[in-house]
C-alpha cells in the first residue's frame, strides 16, 4: 500500500472519513475527447438541429431563479400516459435511475438487511447497496447468461433480502430473463421489494410495466437515458403509491432541475423521434451482431438491448487495439469471472459501428 504523508490533511482524512469509502476509487469514467464512443450505452443520435432549436426557446423560457417543482403533477401525469404506467400506480421521478436506486438503498437500509440480484449485474446495485451499508448477493448466473432460478430461490431463502433487482434486460449481458423464471423469483420473495429495471426498455421492446399492478412487491424503473436523453439525468420508479410515498420521503426535495423538467415536457410531445432513433439502433444492433458472428475468435452474445457482449480471445489486448485506432469500448473482463475476455460493445452509427468494426478485425487478425 502507498505511504500516506502524515500531514494534517491527511490524518482527518483518515480519521474521520468511513475506512470503506477511503479504499473505494470514484466510477471510472473514460475520457472520450476525439474518440467512437462506444463505451456507455448512450444513444449516438442528437435531435434533429429544427427541433433542437425549437427546445432551445423552451428552455430559454425557464425561470432559473426557482427552485423546481419536487412533485410535478402536470408533468408525471403525462409521463405516467405516454410511458404506459397503469393507472393507479404513481411516480417517483430521481437524477438518473442511479438516484433512484440510492434512494431505494437508503429507504430500505435498515441494520443487517440485504440486497440481491443476479451476478454479473449493473454495478451501481451494490456500490448503492454497501454506501447504505446494506449487504449484497450477487447471485451467479449460468454460463449462457440465464437466471439460475434454483441458485436465486436457494438465495431468497438463506439472506431474507429485503431488496431484489431484475435488470430486464441485464446489463452488462444483454439478454432478457425468462418471464416465468421472474415470476418465481418475484413470489419467493414475497416479503422484498423487487426492482424489475428496465433501462433499455426502448431496444427490447417488452416490458412489466403493465404487470406490476399484479404484484404488491414489485415496481419498475426505467431511463430516459438509453433513448437519447442521458444528458438530462431523469430517470422514473413505477408502483403502487405505497411504495412510492415511502421512497419520496428520501429523495432530496430538488432532485430534478428545472431544465431536466423543461426538457422532457418538451420531449414527451416528440417521442417520435427518440422511438425512431431507437428503431435505427434495433435494426443496427442486428447487423452488428451478425458481422461480429463472422469474425474469427468471437463469442456473440443475443441482446435485446443497445449493445452487444462478446467474448474475444484476448480482450485486453483488443481493448488497446481498437483504442489505437480511436474506437472505445467498455472491457468488462474483470468485472465477473464470467465476463472474463468480454467486452460490451455499445451500438452507435451505421458509420460508427464500421469503424469499431474494421478496428475489431485488425485486433482479431493481429
Ligand atoms: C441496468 C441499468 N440501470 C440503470 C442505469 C442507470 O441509468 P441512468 O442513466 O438513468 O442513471 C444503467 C446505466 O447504464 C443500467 O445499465
Amino acid at each position: 500500500m502507498r505511504a500516506v504523508p502524515d500531514t494534517f490533511m491527511n490524518r482527518t482524512l483518515q480519521t474521520i472519513i468511513r475506512p470503506d469509502v477511503l479504499a473505494m476509487k470514484s466510477y471510472p469514467v473514460a475520457d472520450a475527447t476525439g474518440l467512437v464512443k462506444l463505451d456507455a450505452m448512450e444513444n449516438p443520435f442528437l435531435l434533429p438541429a429544427d427541433l433542437a432549436a425549437r427546445l432551445g426557446e423552451h428552455l430559454a423560457a425557464v425561470a432559473l431563479n426557482r427552485y423546481p417543482a419536487p412533485r410535478p403533477a402536470e408533468l408525471l401525469a403525462r409521463l405516467r400516459t405516454q410511458m404506459g404506467v397503469p393507472a393507479g400506480c404513481e411516480v417517483l421521478l430521481g437524477n438518473g435511475s442511479d438516484e433512484l436506486i440510492s434512494i431505494v438503498s437508503v429507504a430500505l437500509s435498515k441494520p443487517g438487511a440485504t440486497v440481491l440480484a443476479p451476478a454479473p449485474g449493473f454495478v451501481m446495485y451494490e456500490v448503492s447497496a454497501r454506501l447504505a451499508h446494506l449487504g449484497f448477493i450477487g447471485v451467479p448466473l449460468k454460463p449462457d447468461f440465464g437466471l439460475d432460478l434454483d441458485a436465486m430461490l436457494a438465495a431468497i431463502d438463506a439472506h431474507k433480502p429485503s431488496l431484489v433487482y431484475l435488470a430486464y434486460p441485464n446489463n452488462p449481458t444483454g439478454n432478457l430473463f425468462d418471464d416465468a423464471a421472474i415470476e418465481r423469483v418475484i413470489a419467493a420473495a414475497r416479503d422484498a421489494l423487487v426492482v424489475i429495471d428496465e433501462a433499455y426498455q426502448p431496444f427490447a421492446r417488452r416490458s412489466w410495466m403493465q404487470r406490476i399492478v399484479e404484484f404488491e412487491n414489485v415496481v419498475v424503473m426505467r431511463t430516459v437515458s438509453k433513448l437519447g436523453l442521458a444528458g438530462i439525468r431523469l430517470g422514473y420508479l413505477a408502483g403502487s403509491p405505497d411504495w412510492i410515498a415511502e421512497l419520496d420521503k428520501v429523495r432530496p426535495p430538488y432532485n430534478v432541475n428545472v431544465l431536466t423538467q423543461a426538457t422532457l415536457d418538451f420531449m414527451l410531445d416528440h417521442l417520435d423521434v427518440l422511438d425512431a432513433q431507437a428503431a435505427v439502433l434495433r435494426n443496427e444492433r442486428e447487423k452488428l451482431v451478425a458481422s461480429l458472428s463472422r469474425l474469427p475468435g468471437v463469442q456473440v452474445h443475443p441482446s435485446a438491448a443497445n449493445f452487444v457482449l462478446v467474448r474475444v480471445p484476448d480482450a485486453s489486448f483488443a481493448f488497446e487495439t481498437l483504442l489505437a485506432q480511436r474506437v472505445l469500448v467498455k472491457n468488462v473482463s474483470k468485472m465477473h469471472p464470467q465476463l472474463t475476455n468480454c467486452l460490451r460493445l455499445t451500438v452507435g452509427t451505421p458509420d460508427e459501428n464500421a469503424q469499431m468494426l474494421a478496428a475489431m478485425a485488425v485486433a482479431l487478425e493481429a
